[in-house]
């Protein structure tokens, strides 16, 4: 198989088919952009899954992704798209980037999500952008913008709905979006602990990527965790 493209948790390898390519995802976990790198031993296996799950959740309700299947246990199989240069960040509860830029503690409840987006631009650090940004700099057109806000705004309340039966608080998360050949924008690359905050209803306890981010120990037990409520076993 031919190597399309390597990144920080994933490889990218072409197929036959010039529309579709795997995903493969390595164990590799690196934070602050790449200035703390180390490995998570399975977690290519457990965010397979993971996103698989919560891919096939969203699709079934009416979002439309890059994902078409889970190949095996490190693989799967998506649509190629061209991914839009930006992340999309949805906050439900103040932590993280946003608890250190507002002086806000962590943990604070928020009436409604805020939704940022930032510049994927390595040299820059990924600087958060308005949407004129944006549209100045080409990453999106305003129809693209409009709709990628329209569809997080739906996958959030999807996915509150989702972790919260399985006892998890959806804090935040980041979506990427790519287009495809037609020109169509879909959610694209993973969503999983790597990409979520994910913390127990009951305890708070972190059940997420802040675990290696900040030293906490217990990281693969945490991902195994999440795979346990998605899977019910
Ligand atoms: P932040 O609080 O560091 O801005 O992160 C917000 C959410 O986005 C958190 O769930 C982690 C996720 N995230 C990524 O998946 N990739 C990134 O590069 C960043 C900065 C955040």
């Amino acid at each position: 198989m031919k190597l399309l493209y390597e990144g920080k948790a994933k490889q990218i390898y072409a197929t036959d088919d010039q529309n579709q390519i795997i995903i493969h995802y390595k164990d590799d976990a690196t934070a602050g952009n790449g200035v703390k790198k180390g490995t998570i031993e399975n977690k290519g296996i457990l965010n397979n899954k993971i996103s698989a799950l919560i891919y096939m959740y969203l699709m079934k309700h009416g979002v439309k992704t890059h994902f078409i299947k889970e190949l095996n246990e490190r693989d799967q199989l998506a649509y190629k798209v061209d991914i839009l240069p930006l992340e999309v960040i949805c906050r439900n509860v103040i932590a993280g980037s946003a608890a250190a830029r507002y002086k806000i503690p962590e943990g604070t409840k928020i009436d409604q999500p805020i939704y940022e987006i930032c510049w994927k631009n390595d040299d820059l650090g990924d600087p958060l952008i308005a949407d004129n940004h944006a549209l100045a700099f080409k990453l999106a057109t305003k129809e693209e913008l409009a709709y990628i806000y329209e569809e997080t705004d739906k996958i959030n309340k999807l996915l509150i709905e989702f972790f919260k039966t399985m006892g998890i608080n959806l804090i935040d998360f980041k979506l990427e979006f790519g287009r495809l050949k037609d020109g169509q924008i879909v959610l694209a690359d993973e969503i999983s602990p790597d990409t979520c905050r994910l913390w127990d209803s009951q305890t708070n306890e972190k059940l997420d990527k802040d675990r290696f981010r900040r030293d906490l120990g217990n990281i693969e037990e945490a991902y195994h965790e999440i795979l346990k409520r998605l899977t019910g076993k």
